[in-house]
């Protein structure tokens, strides 16, 4: 079957676009390269004995969508291409809700138009918003996300709600991802953030790396273990088998189904920096600032649905995600530039 991946260039896509060709898929990426680098592609065909096929443009694009869908059967569509800066949502709501929301109803429109009805989008922990009920599970409400980010994948979750509602021949995942992290274990693909890195590990990875001087930790008077944030941080080899689990239960099935993709064990931030450092052999220095703006205490997966029903659930510990993000950093000091 052949795949249609959208944004397969960026982290998660292009771990995702490796199973995919390993797992015997054919593979065409949709990237307009906004956040992400073609070498990501070239890296991945070096990991495997298959091709792929790359198409440069935008999810925006109808009339360019409907070219791939003519010129490919596509049977799936893989759908990661979004922006994803929180602070940056905030101050251009406008573009995340275009390129996010309005990108996947385009997207949606050109694969119906073409009879193509499986969709695997990539949502995330952050449609659960601030609960007190903890791990997460898929039937808690969603919808109070505090940032246009975070809505725009509330907005996305409930259209396509809809869309699978209205006309039973669509089958649609709905993946909620918790923290990804790490990368292959080549060291060939991993995150390639643009400019200073709003998330943890990047952070930490650049520190290590002496490319900035010193972590800023934000907050440690959070109701935790010791008072920093705790997250579910996940292997992205893991996350990308779970797309590859998702697809197959969509193969034989319709309707629309959200399945968490987390560990379900979270680690303060205080605890990552212990891990970091033992497994890079890096001292990672530390300063402590007030809480970050939206930011929760505790974020943690509730993923036995994921297993009950995808027969998944992740394998790679802390110590693995800790070696590979810093084995990533160390071979690609400039990331993929
Ligand atoms: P990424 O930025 O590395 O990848 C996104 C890719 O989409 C990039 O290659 C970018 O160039 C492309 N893209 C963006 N807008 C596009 C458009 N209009 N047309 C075509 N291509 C476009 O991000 P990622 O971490 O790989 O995230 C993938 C998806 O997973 C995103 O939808 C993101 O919101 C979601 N997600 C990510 C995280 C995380 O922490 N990384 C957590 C939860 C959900
Ligand atoms: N943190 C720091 N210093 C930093 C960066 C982060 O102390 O420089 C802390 C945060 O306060 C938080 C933890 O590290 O406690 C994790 O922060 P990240 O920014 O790495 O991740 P978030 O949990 O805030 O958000 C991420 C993605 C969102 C996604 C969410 C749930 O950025 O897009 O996970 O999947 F929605």
């Amino acid at each position: 079957m052949k795949i249609l991946v959208t944004g397969g260039a960026g982290y998660i896509g292009s771990h995702t676009t490796l199973a995919l060709l390993e797992a015997g898929f054919e593979v065409v990426v949709l990237d307009n390269l906004c956040n992400s680098s073609k070498i990501a592609l070239t890296r991945v065909e070096q990991l495997t004995t298959s091709t792929l096929t790359f198409v440069e443009g935008d999810i925006n694009d109808r009339a360019l969508l409907d070219n791939v869908f003519a010129e490919h059967r596509i049977g799936a569509v893989m759908h990661f291409a979004g922006l994803k800066a929180v602070g940056e949502s905030v101050v251009q709501p406008l573009m995340y809700y275009r390129n996010n929301v309005a990108g996947t109803l385009i997207l949606c429109e050109a694969m119906a138009a073409a009879k193509v009805f499986k969709l695997v989008f990539s949502s995330s922990a952050t449609v659960y918003g601030e609960t007190n009920e903890m791990p997460l599970h898929e039937q808690l409400p969603t919808g109070s996300a505090t940032n246009p980010y975070g809505q725009s994948k509330v907005m996305v979750e409930r259209c396509l709600s809809d869309l699978g509602a209205a006309d039973p021949r669509w089958s649609i995942a709905l993946l909620r991802y918790f923290n990804p992290v790490g990368a292959h274990s080549s060291g060939l693909i991993g995150e390639n953030p643009n400019g200073r890195p709003n998330n943890l590990l990047p952070y930490i990875s650049q520190v290590a790396a002496g490319k900035l001087e010193e972590l800023a930790v934000y907050g440690n008077d959070y109701p935790t273990t010791d008072g920093t944030g705790v997250r579910d941080y996940i292997h992205v080899v893991d996350l990308a088998d779970g797309h590859l689990r998702a697809l197959q239960a969509i193969e034989s099935s319709h309707g629309v189904a959200a399945w968490n993709l987390g560990t379900g064990v979270g680690y303060s931030v205080l605890q990552i920096i212990e891990a970091f450092e033992k497994a890079s052999g890096c001292k990672i220095p530390y300063r402590l600032f007030p809480r970050r703006d939206g930011d929760i205490a505790e974020c943690r997966a509730d993923s036995s649905k994921a297993l009950r029903e995808l027969g998944w659930q992740s394998t790679r510990g802390l110590a693995e995600m800790m070696m590979d993000t810093w084995r990533w950093t160390r071979q690609n000091p400039t990331g993929y530039s």
